[in-house]
């Protein structure tokens, strides 16, 4: 019988071809309910893997049956998303006092949708975020990935339109507060 257990790990740079190709099957399929053509493509300039998480060992890899069912990361630098392609990204380092962690390029493939492996990232993330004294976290979510974060607690905070691909894309800055969540209270 199969192994199904869904296994996790920190992502390398010897993931890359992996990673990439998942990501673009996550993108061309997974989009496809909710954008048009145009915005597809416009979406590969906005988003994407971005290898600054993967150097920061907050880039995770979900695996079922060794093979690469999801990834998806966390950072405790400025850039809201966006991946090695797309312009504007910040380096500059947040402060875990006063700014939200962020939740960043998580995909799965279309293959293993549906089976926990967005969920388990997102935990694992906020895990991390949490254990570096972050108290919130944020992340700008596609239309496909808002239902994956209103299941897990997200709230919007504002709709977006990101154009800079060339054609407008719709966006949701959304977020969630940490501190307590998944951990036994004290008396
Ligand atoms: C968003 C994405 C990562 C979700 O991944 P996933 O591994 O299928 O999500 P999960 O199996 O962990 O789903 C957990 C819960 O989220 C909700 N959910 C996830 N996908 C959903 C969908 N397509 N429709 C409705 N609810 C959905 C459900 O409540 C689900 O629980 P259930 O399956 O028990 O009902 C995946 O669809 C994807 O890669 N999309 C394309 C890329 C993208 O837009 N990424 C987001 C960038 S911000």
């Amino acid at each position: 019988m199969a192994n199904t257990i869904l296994k996790h790990r920190l992502a390398t740079r010897a993931d890359y071809p992996d990673l990439t190709a998942l990501i673009d099957a996550a993108i061309s399929e997974l989009q496809k309910p909710f954008l048009d053509a145009a915005q597809i493509a416009s979406s590969r300039i906005i988003m994407g893997l971005d290898t600054q998480l993967i150097d920061d060992g907050t880039y995770f890899v979900v695996e079922q049956d060794s093979a690469v069912a999801g990834c998806g990361g966390w950072s405790w630098r400025a850039t809201l998303y966006g991946g090695d392609r797309s312009p504007g990204r910040d380096a500059a380092l947040l402060d875990p006092a006063k700014d939200p962690a962020r939740v960043r390029a998580m995909y799965t493939h279309p293959d293993f949708t549906r089976r926990g492996v967005g969920r388990l990232i997102l935990c694992l993330c906020e895990e991390a975020a949490r254990a570096e004294g972050f108290s919130r976290v944020e992340l700008m979510a596609t239309k496909a990935g808002e239902p994956l974060y209103r299941a897990c607690g997200y709230e919007l905070l504002e709709p977006v339109l990101d154009d800079r691909g060339g054609v407008a894309v719709p966006l949701l800055r959304m977020a969630k507060a940490i501190v307590g969540a998944g951990r036994p209270q004290s008396p």
